[in-house]
């Protein structure tokens, strides 16, 4: 059981599959998890203190001798600086840049052997990130969880792939949550995933109490695009806070405002240690349309290994159809 791409040979792991960096929820003993079940695994340090990250890698390396990533979101002035110290010294194989590219470190982790990626929603991003010389690019469509943008991932996908996937591996992102996704992507030129909702309902997953069984319980209409947490567009489960915001956007602030007036009400717990106690119905919970297909929690690498057999079963099924 293999499928091998360029992006299995560049950061030399056994599956094309990617754990999405996930702020709040991608920590060590879910990275860990993905990568030591062959896929890579990538913390979300954006909701990381300064001093979190580096005990954070150092729990997936006592795990793990697998590689492994961190991501990092960049819109916050000096978040990268601080954080990229702790990337180097910290034994990461691959950094990925949530939003915007990060010109100035791409020299810098590529002198240290790290491989560097970018979240792309558009394809002049992925343009302008592979002119900055990263590695691969994330191509995410609107239906994923998180921050996120309007094109959806089958059109964005291949247009990305036309664009740039003759210099870079090309990571397919947004709504994809089993094998069929996996093998789609594939037949759209991209050679991986990159997964985020999927990878919540997990037993390893960080999460604030009521998140998972949230997410468990959502319908693929059951999510919705609001600046009410953050000030930027991020697909969250609907509650009564983001309806209130849809009712009132006067109210909303731009970024980072909005995630201290969030936090401040008591409705952004993003972040906070494992299990907390909140309220659910205001809560931020980013989550993907694909939840909608998520009915239990499955161990992260038991994950890894469904979607690479579900992949190799459809590719299989459509191969069958030309007969
Ligand atoms: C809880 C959550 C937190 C996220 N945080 C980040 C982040 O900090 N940085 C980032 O680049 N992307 C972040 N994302 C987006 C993911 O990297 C990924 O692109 C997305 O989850 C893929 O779509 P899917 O959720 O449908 O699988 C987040 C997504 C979720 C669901």
């Amino acid at each position: 059981m293999a499928l091998k791409t360029r992006l299995t040979e560049l950061l030399d792991i056994e599956h094309p599959v990617m754990l999405a960096g996930m702020g709040g929820v991608s920590y060590h003993r879910l990275v860990a998890a993905v990568s030591e079940a062959g896929g890579i695994g990538t913390l979300g340090a954006s909701t990381m203190a300064v001093d979190e990250l580096p005990e954070e890698m150092a729990k997936v390396r006592a795990a793990t001798s697998k590689p492994f990533g961190v991501d990092l979101l960049t819109a916050l002035p000096g978040q990268v600086e601080a954080g990229i110290e702790s990337v180097i010294d910290g034994g990461a194989r691959i950094f990925v840049a949530g939003l915007g590219v990060p010109r100035e470190v791409v020299d810098l982790l590529h002198s240290k052997n790290i491989l560097v990626g970018s979240m792309c929603g558009k394809v002049r991003h992925a343009v302008s990130a592979v002119a900055s010389g990263v590695d691969f690019v994330v191509a995410q469509g609107t239906e994923a969880g998180g921050h996120t943008g309007t094109v959806a991932t089958l059109t964005l996908v291949p247009m990305v792939v036309d664009a740039v996937g003759h210099t870079v591996p090309v990571v397919a992102a947004g709504g994809l949550f089993d094998g069929r996704g996996l093998a789609a992507s594939l037949a759209l030129g991209a050679d991986g995933v990159w997964i985020g909702t999927r990878f919540i309902a997990t037993p390893e997953a960080r999460a604030v109490k009521g998140y998972k069984e949230a997410l468990l319980a959502v319908a693929e209409d059951g999510t919705v695009i609001s600046r009410s947490y953050t000030g930027k567009t991020c697909r969250v489960v609907r509650n009564d806070w983001t309806n209130h915001f849809d009712e009132h956007p006067e109210e909303l602030q731009p970024f980072p405002q909005q995630v201290l007036a969030s936090t401040k009400a008591g409705a952004n717990h993003l972040g906070a240690k494992d299990g907390t106690t909140v309220d659910v119905t205001r809560e931020f919970m980013p989550c993907g349309q694909g939840a909608g297909a998520i009915d239990e929690l499955i161990p992260a690498g038991d994950i890894v290994r469904q979607m690479v057999r579900e992949a190799e079963e459809t590719m299989g099924r459509i191969a069958a159809v030309r007969r």
